[in-house]
């Protein structure tokens, strides 16, 4: 029996409208549907091989031993690959991250969707992309979009076949290369202090706000969209930032509370509002972490990275460009298994 190696690359995304909350799960269903954006600046690049000597699936993280309850993670997730193609051998997946410097951001994106689209070919299987969106989404919701370049929308779904990503499809020409994501790490890759998974169980179960989240989020998702039909940035990044906002005090309002701000994000959050009151395109958002993102474009992207750069507690400022889908880099070594 023979399986190839096979290594795929997959991009990190940016939710423009967010994830916040799961109607499943067990599925890893969304609550509401989302909107993102793909960055080729961030990426993860994973190699999965199956190998029927070894005794239990094995992990590498930007070459060293993952943890325990990451190996876990990969190994239910590879479970679902296992049993869909009657491959009942353990994998070495090795997985590589090119992100920021001790960034800290969230690579469970780029992650689970190049583990995904590797794993599946080292395995045998050729998915339609969105088989592959649906199969990223069970490892983390966010990872159904990095599947997919561009301006991404992913759909709740009330059963597991719906719950898929696809591109955005309205997009005017040349809209997507004249924008930039200005990504600041800020606190240098300190540990997070809540996952999003847990965060978001704990936002939907105990803050009053959550309700008028779950509201709100079809009607940005409206508004956001429509801008993007009409190529208009400054409706699209008035809506980015507020939904960010939104969320965020949607977590806040949670109890015991959910923080992710520290000082330097509300710097940044002053940075970027001067920058429009003197006529610059800058919008912010932020995930599950301190990091702020700031949508801009081509033209404006070094003047809005020069203004952060000095600001206290950013520790890295990348410009990234929008990226493309999930790919394969390399399936054509084959290890033979007797
Ligand atoms: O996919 P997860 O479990 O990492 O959750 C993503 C949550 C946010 O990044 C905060 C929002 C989003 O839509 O990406």
């Amino acid at each position: 029996m023979s399986q190839p190696v096979v290594t795929a690359r997959a991009c990190a995304n940016i939710a423009l409208v967010k994830y916040w909350g799961k109607r499943d799960t067990a599925l890893n269903l969304a609550a509401t549907d989302s909107l993102s954006l793909t960055l080729d600046a961030l990426t993860t690049e994973t190699t999965v091989a199956f190998d029927e000597t070894l005794a239990t699936d094995e992990l590498v993280l930007d070459g060293h031993p993952a943890k325990q309850e990451e190996v876990e993670r990969i190994t239910r997730f590879l479970d679902l690959v296992r049993s869909e193609a009657g491959v009942p051998i353990h994998a070495k997946v090795t997985s590589r991250n090119d992100f920021p410097t001790a960034s800290g951001l969230a690579s469970s994106a780029s992650g689970f969707a190049a583990l995904a689209l590797a794993a599946t070919r080292a395995a045998g299987l050729t998915l339609e992309p969105r088989a592959l969106s649906i199969l990223a989404r069970r490892g983390s919701g966010s990872a159904a979009r990095s599947v997919f370049g561009g301006f991404v929308h992913m759909h709740t779904g009330s059963r597991n076949e719906d719950g898929y990503a696809e591109p955005v499809a309205a997009v005017p020409p040349n809209f997507l290369e004249q924008l930039r994501m200005v990504v600041a790490v800020v606190g240098g890759g300190v540990p997070k202090t809540h996952g999003s998974r847990d965060a978001m169980d704990h936002t939907a179960a105990t803050s009053p706000m959550y309700r008028a989240w779950l509201d709100l989020v079809p009607k940005d998702l409206a508004t956001a969209e429509a801008a993007i039909a009409k190529g208009d940035l400054e409706a699209l990044g008035e809506l980015v930032e507020a939904n960010a906002l939104a969320m965020h005090a949607s977590a806040m309002a949670a109890r015991p509370a959910i923080v992710y701000w520290l000082p330097a994000t509300l710097g940044i959050l002053a940075e970027v509002r001067g920058l429009r009151s003197s006529g610059q395109p800058a919008w912010a958002t932020m995930d599950a972490g301190p990091h702020v993102k700031i949508l801009t474009t081509a033209a404006a992207a070094e003047l809005v990275q020069n203004a952060l750069v000095d600001n206290a507690g950013v520790t890295a400022v990348t410009i990234s460009a929008p990226g493309g889908p999930a790919t394969i880099v390399d399936a054509s070594k084959v290890v033979s298994l007797t």
